[in-house]
């Protein structure tokens, strides 16, 4: 097919169908926003009401159509049903970012962040959110996937899956790296169903994650001097990759996590 593999032909998302878990703020805005801005609708499933509300006005203002709904992914019931409706709302979902996802507190070299001190209400906390939304995110998503034989799921991990962070606590690597390994088991069984299931690991990216501590230049020095690039990363250097794996750009990747660190994970 001529011209089929122009960028605009392959990066071309418009009138799919996008969720994005989390998309309030932070990375899962710059997913939305970029899904949205490349013609996808885009429906955001986040906690933070006015958050939603700021990012309805924001897309708004550029022209472009965004669902919400408030929801906590913790509820799992009540996020595998925002799927399900999303799903006969509009015929199909193409894509699902897994991206919602809080911090565990500070590292094991801090008093609260060392292994005697984790407790386990925070720990279980972290793990429903981390891990178990994340696995039924991919469940709900999977069921319409399989029946329409294609889709893509992206998972947001974190390079504190990958190996061992000193500044993030143990439940949130813990749960990180399970998610990585969730995308390949996923990704071998939805294979034949044409759904490919991928993560991005991102590295200390300028957020609203653990109250937007990265915005204090003393804690994110610490950070910047494991990162190659010598800064933190900024959530629209995300949109590039997002749309990569949102897209049919990506149609023979799976089972695999990017990192997007500046370089962290060279060292
Ligand atoms: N920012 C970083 O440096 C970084 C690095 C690696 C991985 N990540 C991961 O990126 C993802 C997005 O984080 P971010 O940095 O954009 O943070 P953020 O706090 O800016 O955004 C997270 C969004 O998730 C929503 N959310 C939190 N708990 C929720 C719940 N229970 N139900 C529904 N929505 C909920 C929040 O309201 C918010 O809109 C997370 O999975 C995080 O672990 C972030």
């Amino acid at each position: 097919m001529p011209g089929a593999y122009n960028s605009n032909d392959i990066f071309d998302v418009n009138g799919d169908v996008v969720i994005v878990t989390g998309g309030a703020s932070g990375l899962g805005l710059s997913i939305a926003e970029v899904m949205a801005a490349n013609g996808a609708r885009v429906l955001i499933l986040d906690i933070d009401q006015g958050g939603l509300d700021a990012c309805q006005a924001k897309f708004q203002a550029s022209g472009l159509a965004l669902d919400v709904a408030k929801l906590d992914v913790a509820d799992i019931p009540a996020l595998q049903g925002a799927i399900h409706a999303a799903a006969e709302r509009y015929g199909r979902i193409d894509a699902v970012f897994a991206n919602a996802g809080i911090s565990a507190g500070s590292g094991p070299f801090t008093e609260f962040g060392e292994i005697a001190n984790v407790r386990e209400e925070n720990w279980n906390h972290v793990l429903q959110i981390n891990l178990t939304a994340v696995f039924a995110t991919i469940q709900a998503a999977s069921i319409h996937m399989k029946r329409q034989r294609g889709g893509r799921i992206v998972v947001t991990a974190s390079v504190a899956g990958l190996r061992a962070e000193r500044h993030v606590g143990y439940a949130y690597v813990a749960t990180k790296a399970a998610v990585v390994n969730l995308v390949r088991q996923a990704a071998i069984e939805l294979a034949e169903f044409g759904v490919c299931v991928n993560g991005i690991a991102p590295g200390p990216i300028l957020t609203n994650i653990a109250g937007g501590k990265l915005r204090d230049p003393v804690v994110a020095k610490p950070y910047i001097a494991n990162v190659p690039l010598a800064r933190l990363g900024d959530p629209d250097e995300l949109k590039g990759l997002a749309l990569l794996l949102g897209s049919r750009a990506s149609s023979f990747i799976t089972g695999t996590t990017i990192p997007i660190d500046g370089g962290m994970t060279a060292w």
